[in-house]
């Protein structure tokens, strides 16, 4: 449950001294910082230049991410490509990763669709070291926080993405600037999904303006 205290990620980490993305990526398969490991496919790691200058951030691996591996390569992450090309933010600028590195979910019925279910706190504070290591070895202009999860996770639990979002916001914990939005999965799910994807490329264009 959600009270359920994790040991965390950092006892399966890379030294601190050695944590570039190959060493993180080599390491996070073996993690076993929370129960999420127990039920998923793999873990997802980041995918991106090792030098982008921004950092989308989604919430954790969804069915598709789950069973190939890579973030963002599902229904969500078709309706961002086409945000950020609305925003002509260029993907070769764009670093991708979620904020819980494997997927949590429901099964519908014993042994049937497998059905998304957020992190809770205790899981997302578990991973949130992995997290905070791409950060610092992407070394962003901007990080992008996609929905609240990767909000709360980037600005605090007490963020409130809707009183906030598309302001650039500087991280409690390392002064970098941060932008939240929605996420793209939330516009799927829109009564007036128009307005919904607008308003998430609204928002990608205040990123484009901070890195020109
Ligand atoms: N949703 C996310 O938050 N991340 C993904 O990688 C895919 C869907
Ligand atoms: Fe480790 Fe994160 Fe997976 Fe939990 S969700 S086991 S902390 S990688």
């Amino acid at each position: 449950m959600s009270g359920t205290r994790y040991a965390g990620a950092e006892e399966y980490m890379p030294d601190e001294t050695r944590r570039s993305l190959g060493t993180l990526r080599a390491a996070l398969p073996a993690c076993q910082g929370c129960d999420l490991y127990q039920d998923a496919t793999q873990a997802v790691f980041g995918d991106g230049p090792a030098r982008a200058r921004v950092m989308l951030v989604g919430e954790q691996p969804g069915d598709r991410e789950d069973r190939e591996g890579a973030p963002f390569v599902g229904p969500a992450g078709r309706l961002l490509d086409r945000a950020l090309a609305a925003a002509e933010i260029d993907r070769r600028d764009v670093y991708l990763t979620n904020a819980v590195k494997h997927f949590r979910f429901r099964r519908e019925t014993p042994g049937g669709k497998r059905l998304h279910q957020a992190p809770t706190l205790s899981q997302m504070v578990a991973c949130r070291p992995w997290l905070e290591a791409e950060v610092a070895a992407v070394d962003p202009h901007v990080v992008v926080a996609l929905g609240a999860t990767a909000a709360r996770a980037l600005m605090g639990r007490d963020f409130r993405l809707t009183a906030h979002r598309g302001e650039p916001l500087s991280s409690p914990d390392d002064g970098r600037m941060v932008v939240a939005t929605v996420h793209p999965s939330a516009v799927l799910r829109a009564p007036d999904r128009a307005a919904a994807l607008a308003g998430l490329v609204d928002d990608l264009r205040a990123v484009h303006a901070v890195i020109g």
